[in-house]
């Protein structure tokens, strides 16, 4: 197995490993790999939903799909492996967040406890877009000039969980009128790996987010601040997809984005994602 640095402060690229066979895995490297780097991405690999499974289910426990436009958690059937994908077939969507851009988000941020883990295998992807980027948000706190740092410091984000990544919103909701009372849930805006014990922003996205206890309009002008430099290009990685690409990566310390792309073309990814513990 060999492991590559992909940018200057995350990801790696795992080669010489066939991920499905998950006996002939280093598991204790994987698992370092993935804390040190964020995201790690292994080309070329057959994975079938099964074999998708038990991979990500070597790192965690694996933690059903979120309600999007296409069901609630219920209508979804709760199976630990789903499509994302504009993919039409008998007239239903296959999966979930159609061919839109996904803003900058971590995964469910909106629940008690957050997956740990999200991993995405591209089973047919388009001639172009799509492609997926991932941002640092340790080395975003590190980079936080001090005022905005004293004005974030020790307070609450409320997280909405009524609206998908693409706008969209989930079956079983309604739309939000107003941020401070969006269904969802409340986390600190800096967070502590547990694992690593290293701190890092925690945002969720910028839609529909409010910092708990202050103005509406004072958490709207924090919010677009803190994103500004969130988005900086200086702590992200994008990844183009080819088929036969798997990618994993760790929720408690990167958001990420997807890229549109054309609605005529097909992109068909499978998902999972390992269940989480609540960020303090
Ligand atoms: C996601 O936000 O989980 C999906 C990312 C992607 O489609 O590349």
């Amino acid at each position: 197995m060999e492991i590559r640095r992909v940018a200057a402060s995350i990801g790696a690229e795992i080669s010489d490993v066939a991920i499905c066979d998950t006996g002939s895995l280093d598991l204790a490297a994987l698992r370092q790999a993935w804390l040190d780097h964020g995201v790690l991405l292994f080309r070329g690999q057959y994975m079938t939903p099964t074999a998708l499974a038990h991979f990500s289910a070597c790192f965690g426990e694996l933690e059903p799909p979120p309600a999007s436009e296409a069901g609630t958690r219920e209508e979804l059937g709760g199976q630990p492996v789903w499509y994302i994908s504009n993919v039409v077939e008998n007239g239903k969507q296959i999966g979930s967040l159609g061919a839109g851009e996904a803003e900058w988000h971590t995964d469910m941020s909106y629940i008690a406890e957050p997956p740990t883990a999200s991993v995405l295998f591209a089973q047919e992807v388009p001639p172009s877009g799509g492609n997926t980027s991932f941002s640092d948000m340790e080395a975003a706190l590190d980079r936080l000039d001090d005022d905005l740092r004293a004005q974030i410091e020790g307070r609450s984000v409320h997280h909405d969980s009524s609206t998908t990544s693409v706008g969209d919103t989930r079956r079983g909701y309604d739309g939000v009128q107003d941020v401070r009372t969006a269904p969802g849930i409340s986390h600190p805006a800096v967070r502590t790996h547990p694992e690593t014990g290293r701190r890092s922003l925690y945002l969720g996205r910028r839609r529909n987010t409010y910092i708990e206890g202050l103005d509406l309009a004072e958490s709207e002008a924090l919010l677009d601040r803190l994103w500004e430099h969130c988005r900086n290009p200086d702590f992200a990685w994008t990844h183009v997809w080819q088929a036969g690409d798997v990618v994993m990566w760790d929720n408690r310390r990167m958001i990420h984005r997807r890229d549109p792309f054309d609605p005529n073309s097909r992109r068909i990814m499978l998902r999972t994602q390992l269940r989480g513990d609540r960020p303090s």
